[in-house]
């Protein structure tokens, strides 16, 4: 009688171990960073909920003939941005507007895109999925597509308890993916955690970089998430009005969100459209206030100065203490699929 017990109970217990339930995952944040604002109740993480978002994110199946992932436009090694094309490539090779941006640190951003119009993480994968420059695709044909695929559908059941895929969990899965996509071991984070120091050269580019900078591209996420104007100017071929597209005021014609400096040296180019190729080419538009364009409504306007080459130098070299090799190669965050 005890043996038959004994036997039942082990049968019991590996059946749990076969359907055990999501291994919750804690969500890193890194020393002296603010509370993230993402609300990790909403979408708690979970190792194969992250493994399920992360083979979503590298699979063509979103994409109206399954041409296109999201690897495409934000690839790993240069930051989760799109480096060959001022502005980003999708199915039938149409272009779209705007320059895909680095992924990184989206737990603490309080909107998305560079507009802000996206105020959800957990919802912002619909855009690129159905927009015809990118994937060119709908809802309902994905979920076709999704279930047809035997590997999928048992995950998904892990995930989120049901065979029956549904919208909000592939948007959700997505999200647990790119929420982890943190980069916090550049050499500025070690230098703020004392491991390393700073060359001469870096230091005089910090303080530099304090002085003119920090202002809007905040330490230590290097932005201040605000929408404002940097002085580049209207591009005439594509005529983005940027913030304004979403609030409709005049008063936001042609803001757009300061994006994160971090990794910045894999991730050209840069600019909402991309127009600089070379952080030496940034560094001669921030370097010559004169020829600032409109709209001349912010601060670095206000405050007449000019950077010499010197400086200019000093800067990049301060920008180049950005970059996380780390994160660029983690293996983590590399291609898988758990679909063969
Ligand atoms: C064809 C290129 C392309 C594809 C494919 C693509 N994206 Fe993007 N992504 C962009 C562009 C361009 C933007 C900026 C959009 C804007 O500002 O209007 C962006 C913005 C984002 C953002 C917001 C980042 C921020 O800091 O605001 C996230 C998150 C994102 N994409 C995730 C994804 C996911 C997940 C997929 C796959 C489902 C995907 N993208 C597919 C080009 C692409
Ligand atoms: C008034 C706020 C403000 C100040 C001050 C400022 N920036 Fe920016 N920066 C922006 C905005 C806004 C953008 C995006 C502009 C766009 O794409 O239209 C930007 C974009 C950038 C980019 C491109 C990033 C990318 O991923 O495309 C770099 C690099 C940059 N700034 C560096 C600097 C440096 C270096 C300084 C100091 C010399 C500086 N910024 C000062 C607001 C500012």
């Amino acid at each position: 009688m005890k043996t038959v017990f004994f036997i039942m109970l082990s049968l019991g217990l590996c059946a749990v171990a076969l359907v055990a339930p999501n291994q919750e995952l804690d969500f890193f944040v890194p020393q002296g960073w603010p509370k993230p604002r993402y609300n990790f109740e909403s979408n708690p993480l979970s190792q194969e909920g992250f493994e399920l978002g992360r083979s979503l994110f590298y699979d063509p199946i979103l994409s109206k003939d399954s041409t296109v992932s999201c690897s495409s436009c934000h690839l790993q090694f240069t930051a989760f941005a799109h480096v060959d094309h001022p502005t980003s490539h999708g199915v039938d090779s149409r272009v779209g507007k705007r320059n895909a941006p680095g992924l990184m640190n989206l737990a603490w951003a309080p909107y998305f895109h560079w507009d802000g119009g996206v105020l959800s993480l957990n919802g912002q994968a619909v855009n690129p999925i159905t927009h015809p420059d990118e994937m060119g695709s709908d809802l309902a044909t994905v979920l076709v597509k999704l279930k047809r695929e035997k590997e999928y559908a048992a995950v998904f059941k892990k995930v989120f308890g049901t065979e029956d895929i549904k919208t909000q969990h592939v948007l959700k899965a997505l999200a647990q993916f790119t929420v982890s996509l943190v980069s916090y071991n550049s050499k500025y984070d070690r230098m703020t955690r004392k491991e390393v120091k700073f060359s001469e050269q870096e230091k005089k580019g910090y303080a530099l970089f304090l002085k003119h900078c920090n202002q809007c591209h905040k330490e230590p996420l290097f932005t201040n998430y605000e929408f404002k104007s940097n002085g580049i100017g209207v591009n005439t071929a594509l005529v983005d009005s940027g913030r304004a597209n979403i609030t409709g005021k005049a008063k936001d014609a042609f803001l757009f969100r300061v994006p994160t400096l971090r990794n910045l040296e894999y991730s050209f180019p840069y600019m909402h459209d991309g127009r600089f190729s070379k952080l030496k080419e940034v560094m001669e538009h921030y370097a010559h206030p004169a020829n600032w364009a409109f709209p001349i409504s912010t601060e670095p306007v206000k405050k007449k100065y000019m950077l010499n080459l010197a400086q200019q130098k000093d800067i990049i070299a301060f920008l180049k203490t950005l970059t996380d090799k780390g994160f660029l190669f983690s293996p983590q965050f590399g291609y898988s699929s758990i679909r063969e």
